[in-house]
């Protein structure tokens, strides 16, 4: 296993010890989370755990049935205990950016839904300035991908339409929607400025900034150690 690879596994460890029975959790979506359900199925099927996981996406649904994690959703479960999801990029006091698997809207909800939100990450998405290492994802109607991509120049930013890889043209989310990613050349000087363009889009159904939200970070470390920081 990479260096890399070792790091996230501490982190998806981490927070999988840290699920109690009894709790309803948010299943996020992406490579370090997936350590975290594989883990917390392991609890599930070894330590007779009960737990129900809301997913994030259909890929953090298809993972969840597979390790044994049972199923619910926010109308049976409008507030849950704790969600676990990634990040591609953490800022200092844990303002994130999301969206690099196109999963950020769902994400969002279950985030904003639950009493704690756990991000688990490896140092390299630590950043100083949100928006110097991932472009932030826009999740966009069709008819309005141009209007939109005009809002986000306006603040500053390079716009591409996401493409599929193994489809030909446009990713298209589980909403069926598109993507727009915006690079912010020197990065983004002021994300509730961003934040508040976006939310006011109209067309927007979403975006991958997530102010405000994490309650914990925890980050793995080569050495399969975690640090910890709280908020
Ligand atoms: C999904 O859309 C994303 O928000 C992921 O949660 C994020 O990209 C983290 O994924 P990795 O853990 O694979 O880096």
């Amino acid at each position: 296993m990479s260096d890399q690879e070792t790091a996230k596994q501490a982190a998806g460890t981490q927070a999988a010890a840290w699920v109690e029975s009894g709790m309803v959790v948010g299943l996020g979506t992406g490579s370090t989370t997936a350590f975290a359900l594989k883990a917390l199925g392991a609890r599930i099927q070894r330590d007779g755990l009960s737990v129900q996981g809301v997913p994030t996406s259909f890929a953090a649904e298809r993972l969840a049935r597979t390790v044994g994690i049972p199923l619910t959703t926010l109308d049976a479960h409008p507030t849950l205990d704790l969600a676990l999801d990634g990040a591609d990029e953490v800022a200092p006091g844990g303002a994130l950016i999301k969206g690099r698997g196109a999963a950020h809207t769902r994400e969002k909800v279950v985030a904003t839904q639950a009493d704690r939100f756990v991000v688990l990450a490896d140092p390299s998405k630590t950043v100083q300035q949100l928006g110097t290492q991932a472009p932030l994802p826009v999740e966009v109607l069709p008819m309005a991908a141009t209007p939109v991509q005009r809002r986000l120049e306006a603040l500053g930013a390079t716009v591409e339409l996401r493409m599929g890889r193994g489809k030909d043209g446009p990713v298209v989310t589980d909403q069926g929607l598109w993507v727009l990613d915006a690079t912010f050349p020197a990065g983004i000087d002021d994300a509730p400025a961003v934040r508040r363009a976006l939310n006011d889009q109209p067309g927007v159904l979403d975006h991958g900034l997530f102010l405000d939200l994490a309650t914990d970070v925890l980050i793995g470390q080569p050495d399969g150690s975690v640090r910890h920081e709280t908020w």
